[in-house]
């Protein structure tokens, strides 16, 4: 046993030296004097049986390993060994990475943990917001990053400069940030102070800003300008598209090679839509279930379809129907129009909905929990969610007890099923109850309460119009905690598909 043990380590000790670390492991007597003497350190703070930690880490070699030239410090604390440590910086979870300026100026690490996307980050990070660059240093600066932004602003130009600057600090870590006072630059450029000049590595190269410096239109500018023309939609790129403000229009394909073909042929209309709606391919085979999402089905690509960003509307492109350049230039049209209705995901109203829970499906939603005369308890839920199947019982019985007391025409107890019908309500967990009480339907309560008859009874009778209180007919012995369950969770349950 003894032997054995020592040759173990003895071959530890081997591959330690055989594989000298760019990442520095810290302690407690050793954080604080490295952050100070370093100008920026990202540090990961991990538990050696953390399964994310273990598939980081060759990861966060690599991305030391070319920092290193920068001069950009990567560190790892472990959380098992340096409890208090980790407590004072709040970690919670494992790993958790932040970026330390010096021990007082700390942010959450919000890259991808990849080496690439770790290494581009840190750069971003460790250059001042805006670069002054000269002649000398433009020309490497333009090819930072896939997009880098520029400003020509003249020395004496005191609001240009500061508005720049607010735009930098805010997008810091999207895009590095550089500017100019050297007129001859500007030139060269072909724009006069004050311009911003986008530069990308796809699409035409560049874009240029010529309108008066102001931090809505150059953001706005921004958020165009640097999305490709037809991009693709993935896990680093979904956020920024929705948050750009504009439909995304989504061309689902399987195979590169198709969502290629595809693209060719609908970049004219990505072209005439540039700054209206946002084109990318996404790749069927990983994430055709998000065209469940759109409505569409998920077992015919390719498929086509539109989401409007701002109000999650879905505009699906008949899946029939052959994706031509004629078919959805017109259909785009049509919608860029306002010609084309929201398609609305709903199951059939029910034939006989007399039962003491309502059913409810987006089709009748509007008349059954927007009639201004009941008061509406209405549970959004999903056929896989545990918590709303033990809730269930307990809900029909409150449906029953309403149906037979004198509320019966004043009080509708109703549920959804929130994955087959499009609701307008935001669902964050399931089960999610509220009561859409009458005369106040634009202000519908949540329910937090535990998920017992009594004290749903007691909220549907504080909260609702009628102040409708039923006696329920047995107490019940325990309050179950309301916890609820999230559409991620599932997902990560399923695990047959990439989430977005
Ligand atoms: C913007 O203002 C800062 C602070 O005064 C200055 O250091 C910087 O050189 C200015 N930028 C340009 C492009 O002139």
């Amino acid at each position: 046993m003894h032997t054995a043990k020592n040759f173990a380590l003895g071959l530890l000790a081997a591959a330690a030296v055989a594989t000298a670390s760019d990442v520095t492991q810290l302690k407690t007597d050793t954080f604080d004097e490295f952050v100070k003497t370093n100008d920026i350190v990202l540090a990961e703070f991990f538990a050696p049986w953390c399964g994310h930690c273990k598939a980081l880490a060759p990861e966060y070699e690599e991305a030391a390993t070319s920092l290193k030239e920068k001069d950009i410090k990567l560190a790892k604390i472990d959380c098992t060994e340096e409890a208090e440590l980790c407590q004072k910086h709040g970690v919670e979870g494992y790993p958790t990475l932040k970026v330390f300026r010096g021990p007082d100026n700390v942010s959450p690490y919000k890259g991808q943990r990849k080496a690439a996307a770790i290494t581009s980050y840190m750069i971003k990070q460790s250059l001042p917001a805006v670069s002054l660059l000269t002649k000398d240093t433009l020309e490497e600066f333009k090819k930072a990053d896939k997009v880098v932004i520029v400003a020509y602003i003249d020395a004496a130009d005191k609001a240009s400069n500061e508005t720049f600057g607010k735009i930098a600090e805010k997008l810091r870590d999207n895009y590095p940030f550089g500017a100019s006072n050297d007129a001859a630059l500007a030139e060269a450029e072909g724009v006069t102070a004050p311009a911003i000049v986008l530069y990308k590595d796809f699409d035409e190269g560049k874009a240029v800003f010529t309108e008066k410096f102001d931090v809505e239109a150059i953001e706005k500018f921004t958020k165009t300008a640097a999305i490709p023309l037809i991009g693709e939609v993935g896990p680093e790129t979904y956020s920024d598209y929705m948050s750009s403000g504009l439909p995304l229009a989504y061309i689902f394909a399987e195979t590169p090679e198709e969502r290629k073909e595809i693209s060719e042929l609908l970049k004219p209309i990505a072209e005439a839509q540039r700054g209206v709606v946002n084109f990318a391919t996404i790749d069927a085979k990983a994430f055709g279930a998000h065209a469940g999402n759109l409505n569409l089905k998920t077992d015919k690509f390719p498929a086509f379809a539109i989401q409007e960003t701002v109000k999650n509307q879905k505009f699906p492109f008949d899946q029939e129907k052959a994706i031509t350049l004629e078919a959805i230039k017109a259909f785009v049209d049509d919608f860029v129009s306002g010609k084309v209705d929201p398609s609305i995901k709903s199951e059939p109203i029910p034939e006989d909905n007399s039962g003491p829970v309502k059913v409810v499906v987006a089709k009748n939603y509007n008349d059954v929990v927007l009639d201004d005369t009941k008061d509406v308890l209405i549970e959004f839920y999903a056929p896989w969610c545990g918590h709303c199947k033990s809730l269930a019982p307990k809900y029909e019985e409150l449906g029953a007890l309403y149906a037979k007391s004198e509320f019966k025409d004043q009080v509708v107890i109703a549920k959804v099923d929130a994955t087959a019908n499009d609701v307008p309500d935001e669902i964050q967990g399931f089960p999610t109850i509220k009561l859409y009480a009458a005369g106040a339907k634009s202000e519908p309560v949540t329910y937090s309460g535990a998920r017992t008859v009594e004290d749903l009874i007691k909220f549907i009778s504080e909260n609702g119009k009628y102040k409708a209180s039923v006696i329920e007919e047995t107490t019940e012995a325990s309050a179950a905690p309301a916890a609820t369950e999230s559409p991620a969770a599932e997902e990560a349950a399923k695990e047959d598909h990439d989430e977005l």
